[in-house]
């Protein structure tokens, strides 16, 4: 039977990012899904705190995105929607994985290495040495062993199917070795699970548009969150960093910026027009009209679940998504603790079992 995990940190409120290249597939999959299928989807909490966190923020921030997944139609008694930090197997997988996980595998990861290349998330003192003399004094084990929790966030759940956008292929190549390396030296419990890259695998800022849209940029007008208002997305797409290049054509090369908006438009308008079909009703416009029908586009699309989200961050509805959670992390744990017995057994732990 398929088993479909994914993840996503408590970043707060979700951005179109995050929306195109993951939690619009989701919903998609769960909609099309047979009745035998599960449907897995964790807040990665344990996740978020290998940078730093303010606890209350912290907390705000994962009743926001469980509000959203919610919003965007994730559907609580269909799929299990839990916060990782509610299934202590999680973590114990981790540490069986990650006596057998490489460091070298680990040093190679991309995103690790951006955090050295450019001094991002490592929690450094002011007066910290440069990053090659660093490695043997204050790096923090947490960011660089995070692919391993990840595995284990997978594996543990014996996921088949698991849909991210392009940012974490490589993190799931590593959990398939983890599950190879496990499979080897234990016997075979676990499935090698499939990536499934959503089609917006890469959305870009709108105001540095050589970089992925992320949370952790500083200007918050290179992100649309999915609850900002019709105003908040004009004013964003506004401003995003185009050319002065007249009229509007698709050439994610030379013209990334312009590129971009089309490319979100293309996911948001879902009406099978190409990149390039947009391009050419849209060639004539002046920037500003194009760029107010981009606005518009994602506006509309965006309203409906914008509504859903405010109303389930209301003070009445508190008790309802603390539901949501508790029976998502029992369902949770049932069937990571069918994975454990297995994993028990095959390395010998859990005493006189
Ligand atoms: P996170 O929280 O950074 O992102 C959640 C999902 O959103 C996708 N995404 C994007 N897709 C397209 N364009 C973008 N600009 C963009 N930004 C984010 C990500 O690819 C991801 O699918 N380590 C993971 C969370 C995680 C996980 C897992 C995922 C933990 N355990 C197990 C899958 C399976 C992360 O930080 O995603």
């Amino acid at each position: 039977p398929q088993v479909i995990f994914s993840g996503i940190q408590p970043t707060g409120v979700p951005h179109i990012g995050n929306y195109l290249g993951a939690l619009q597939q989701w919903a998609k999959l769960q909609n099309e899904a047979s009745p035998k299928t599960t449907l897995l989807f964790s807040i990665v909490d344990l996740h978020a705190i290998t940078v730093n966190q303010n606890p209350r923020q912290l907390r705000n921030a994962c009743h926001q995105m469980l509000a959203a997944l919610l919003a965007v139609g994730l559907d609580s008694k269909r799929s299990i929607i839990f916060f990782q930090s509610d299934v202590d197997a999680h973590e114990k997988l981790m540490w069986i994985l990650s006596c057998r996980a490489q460091m070298g595998n680990l040093s190679r990861m991309t995103q690790w290495k951006a955090c050295l290349a450019h001094r991002s998330k490592l929690n450094l003192s002011d007066n910290a040495p440069p990053v090659e003399a660093l490695l043997n004094t204050e790096l923090e084990l947490g960011l660089y062993s995070y692919p391993v929790l990840q595995a284990a966030d997978v594996l543990v759940h014996r996921a088949t199917h698991v849909p991210v956008g392009h940012d974490q292929a490589q993190h799931l190549e590593f959990a398939r070795k983890c599950a190879r390396t496990f499979n080897h030296r234990y016997g075979t419990i676990f499935q090698l699970p499939e990536t499934i890259l959503s089609p917006a695998k890469r959305v870009m800022s709108l105001t540095q548009p050589h970089l992925k849209m992320s949370k952790s940029h500083q200007d918050p007008r290179s992100r649309i969150l999915i609850s900002d208002s019709t105003e908040e997305i004009a004013q964003k797409v506004k401003t995003a960093l185009t050319d002065s290049v007249s009229g509007v054509s698709y050439d994610p090369v030379k013209r990334p910026g312009v590129s971009n908006l089309i490319e979100i438009m293309h996911h948001f308008r879902a009406d099978g027009a190409s990149c390039k079909d947009i391009a050419r009703d849209c060639e004539n416009l002046t920037m500003r009209a194009f760029k107010e029908q981009v606005a518009k586009c994602i506006d509309e699309h965006l309203f409906e679940i914008r509504q859903r989200y405010e109303e389930l961050m209301g003070k009445e509805k508190e008790g309802y998504l603390r539901e949501v959670a508790e029976s998502g992390a029992v369902r949770a744990r049932e069937s990571a603790a069918e994975t454990m017995h297995l994993v028990w057994d095959a390395v010998g732990l859990g005493g006189f079992q």
